[in-house]
């Protein structure tokens, strides 16, 4: 087994730091084009052999430190009555978006997400890296079920933040309560980390982000804090709100390319790890600036440091290059370097 991850995450001394990538199943991968030339996207989200099929793709392809479950953090929209459809060209699609002052419909998460469960206890069967399961911060969650499909700027959900603060708690607290237990059980069917991605929340003044945001994040943390599973915040463009993100006291905060990481260690308590944050960009360079700029990573010596992108790979990266990343980390001896 390897372990490199939660060592590291426990603040155990590694001899490199791992590995792994946002988006690592995905469109860059043939493999997973195949599948999608087959399946439908909410397909693949559903069906276990599939989801399990997927999340092995890049383990098996590169080698990464982790797995990290195959699946959306709009699902959980989906389980609460939004109807969801992926559309090409266009991304995620709420048909029916979010009503000021609607009561949603209660779940069981066991009722709901059976698929999750089961790919979870098969994968845990198999895999010889920790998994790595997850959701949505409830605030990026929201911020799709209220405007309905991506958005830059979240007009809506900004207006709604001035205009129907109640409404958005409300919004809020049910998607909270729904991502606990689905956390809940996500861990109790074997996820070894969790991470939660709020990719929207750098769009906010800094007390909206801790009214709206950073509130309901901290309420997810302490309700996963007995289970003892440590838990990684990533936020997009977090780089202003680190120190605000790592006072939650999760293993490890995820940070985006904007990021000074030497600046970040003495930011942030030495026992909050850091994840991060090569631009995905770079991935479309050659493997020869990839490894340069991943030893740069490395050469910091940051104390209990993971490497990741800042976000998802971008779909038509070459996958020579992806190797080259891993390989990179994977052959590193930081000692020598
Ligand atoms: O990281 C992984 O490999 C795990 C799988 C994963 C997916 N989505 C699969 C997926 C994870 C962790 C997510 C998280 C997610 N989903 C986020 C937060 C992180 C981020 O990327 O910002 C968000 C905002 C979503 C919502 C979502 N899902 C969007 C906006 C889109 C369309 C845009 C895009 O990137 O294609 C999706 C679709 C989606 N989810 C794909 C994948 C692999 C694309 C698949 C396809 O078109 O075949």
């Amino acid at each position: 087994m390897n372990t490199l991850l939660l060592d590291c995450l426990a603040g155990k001394s590694v001899p490199r730091p791992p590995v792994w990538l946002m988006r690592q199943a995905g469109r860059y991968q043939a493999e997973y084009l195949a599948l999608r030339e087959k399946h439908s996207l909410m397909t693949l989200f559903h069906e276990p052999d599939l989801i399990c099929k997927v999340t092995e793709l890049p383990l098996n392809q590169f080698g990464m430190d982790a797995a990290i479950l195959f699946s959306d953090i709009l699902l959980v929209l989906n389980a609460l009555g939004f109807s969801l459809s992926f559309e090409e060209g266009i991304g995620p699609v709420l048909a029916n978006p979010a009503v000021p002052g609607a009561v949603l419909q209660k779940i069981d998460v066991e009722v709901a997400f059976p698929f999750v469960r089961e790919s979870i206890t098969r994968l845990k069967q198999t895999l010889t890296v920790p998994l790595i399961g997850f959701a949505g911060a409830p605030f990026t969650v929201a911020s799709y079920g209220i405007e309905g499909r991506s958005s830059k700027d979240l007009s809506r959900t900004r207006q709604w933040m001035y205009q129907l603060p109640e409404a958005l708690d409300s919004l809020l607290d049910q998607i909270t309560d729904v991502t606990i237990d689905l956390l809940k059980m996500q861990i109790d069917a074997g996820a070894d980390v969790i991470q939660l991605f709020d990719t929207w929340a750098g769009t906010l003044p800094f007390d909206q982000f801790e009214r709206f945001s950073l509130k309901y994040l901290e309420k997810i943390v302490n309700a996963l804090s007995d289970t003892n599973v440590p838990v990684i915040l990533f936020c997009r463009g977090s780089d202003r709100y680190a120190e605000a993100m790592a006072a939650l006291q999760p293993a490890a905060i995820g940070v985006d390319w904007t990021c000074d990481l030497p600046l970040l260690r003495r930011r942030i308590p030495q026992n909050v790890a850091i994840q991060g944050n090569l631009d995905p960009h770079c991935l479309f360079s050659t493997p020869a600036r990839i490894e340069k700029e991943v030893l740069r990573l490395i050469e910091y010596d940051l104390d209990r440091f993971i490497v990741n992108l800042g976000h998802g790979i971008l779909p038509k990266t070459p996958v020579a290059n992806v190797k080259a990343l891993v390989d990179t980390v994977k052959n590193c001896v930081p000692s020598l370097v």
